[in-house]
Order: structure tokens, then C-alpha cells, then sequence
């Protein structure tokens, strides 16, 4: 919304699911934002699984090259239902040019680094509900390869800064002593890459 209202040459549309779209709608007119950002900015109901869907979403942009995002999506999904998805985008890329930026290239944690993390039991019930462990990929090789069957060569990957995270304080507040007290990076976990339909 910021960037939409700081740039207006820029068309955002943001999509979830339909509950969850209705609630950020809700959110929206309790906040106090200030001037509507404008008419660039969308916020659209969308199950990314569904190919006709996700067409009329990408048809309400200008003709011209698209950016794709998302963030916590992936792990969601299958990889029947990932392989789905790069079908869609990958046809969608090809036919209008772009990118596709996904946050989600998450491989499964070993037993130990599970164990460090800290994770309500609420938490714990939702990660086994969804699956979540089983969805991430093998290894970052293994991602690799997925994504080059399904036609994406994987053009960049973001370089996180974990200092300007404005989460950082309340992460390290709850990490075991030993954890807050490593010197050395995180073990990487997560990934964001640019990936291209080639
Ligand atoms: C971890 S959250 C990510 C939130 C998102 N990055 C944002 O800024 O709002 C995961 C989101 O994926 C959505 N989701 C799960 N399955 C989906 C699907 N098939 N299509 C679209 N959204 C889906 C959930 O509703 C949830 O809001």
C-alpha cells in the first residue's frame, strides 16, 4: 500500500484466499491509513490453484511484463499442487514476460534445529495439520531441479540483511541462551529466488 500510494504508475494486486481477504478488507477500514492508496492497489480473492482464477487476476493488468510474488505459500502445497502452480505461472511468464520472486524455498530442518526453535503446541498442531515439515524441499538442489522441470531457471536469490528485521529483537528475546549467544550467521533455512521461465 505504501508503494502504491508513494508510486502511482505502479499496479499492485494483492490475493489470498477469500476469508482471509475478507478479514485484511475488515482490517483495512479500522485502520487509521489515511488517504486511500490508488486504484492501483487491489485486494482481490484468489485461490492460486485455480488456473482459469489466477488468468482473470493477471488480465486486469496492463498488457506488459508481470512481477509474481509470494511468501509462505509453497509450503502449503503438495508438490503435485506446487507443480500446478509453475504450470500457471510459468505459461503466464512465457506469454507476458516477467518474473516470478518466491520467499518460499524452504528445505526440511534437521531434528536438531527443530528442536532449538521454540514452537507452542498450538503452533506445533498447525505445522502438522498443514504438513508444513514434509511440503519443504529435500535441499536447495533438489529445489533447483524442481523448479528446472517445471521450465524456471533460478536467475538471483535474495541476500538477507537480518540487522534491519524488525522482528529481530523479539526473536533473540525468545531463542535459547546458547542460540542467542552463537557468533556465528543462522543456519540457513529459507530461501527467496528470482526465478525466470525459460
Ligand atoms: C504464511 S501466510 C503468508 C501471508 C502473506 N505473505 C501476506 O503477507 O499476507 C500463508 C497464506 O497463504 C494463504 N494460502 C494458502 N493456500 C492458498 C492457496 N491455495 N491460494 C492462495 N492463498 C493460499 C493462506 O490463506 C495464508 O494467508
Amino acid at each position: 500500500m505504501a508503494l502504491c500510494a508513494n508510486d502511482p504508475s505502479l499496479h499492485y494486486i494483492d490475493t489470498d484466499l477469500p476469508e482471509v481477504v475478507a478479514t485484511k478488507r475488515d482490517m483495512l477500514t479500522q485502520l487509521p491509513l489515511g488517504p486511500a492508496p490508488n486504484q492501483h492497489f487491489e485486494l482481490l480473492p484468489l485461490n492460486a490453484l485455480d488456473e482459469a482464477a489466477f488468468r482473470s487476476v493477471v488480465e486486469k493488468f496492463e498488457a506488459g511484463p508481470l512481477t509474481i510474488v509470494n511468501e509462505g505459500l509453497l509450503m502449503y502445497l503438495t508438490l503435485e499442487e506446487k507443480a500446478r502452480l509453475c504450470q500457471t505461472i510459468h505459461a503466464i511468464l512465457k506469454q507476458r514476460g516477467g518474473c516470478w520472486i518466491t520467499a518460499d524455498i524452504y528445505v526440511k530442518r534437521p531434528a536438531d534445529l527443530r528442536m532449538e526453535l521454540p514452537q507452542s503446541a498450538g503452533e506445533r498442531r498447525f505445522f502438522e495439520q498443514h504438513h508444513i515439515e514434509e511440503n519443504k524441499f529435500d535441499s536447495y538442489e533438489a529445489a533447483r531441479a524442481f523448479f528446472a522441470a517445471q521450465g524456471f531457471e533460478a536467475v538471483a536469490e535474495a541476500v538477507p540483511d537480518y540487522k534491519s528485521l524488525t522482528v529481530l529483537p523479539q526473536l533473540l528475546a525468545v531463542l535459547p541462551e546458547e542460540a542467542r549467544n552463537r557468533q556465528e550467521p543462522p543456519p540457513k533455512v529459507q530461501a527467496t529466488w528470482m526465478l525466470r521461465a525459460v
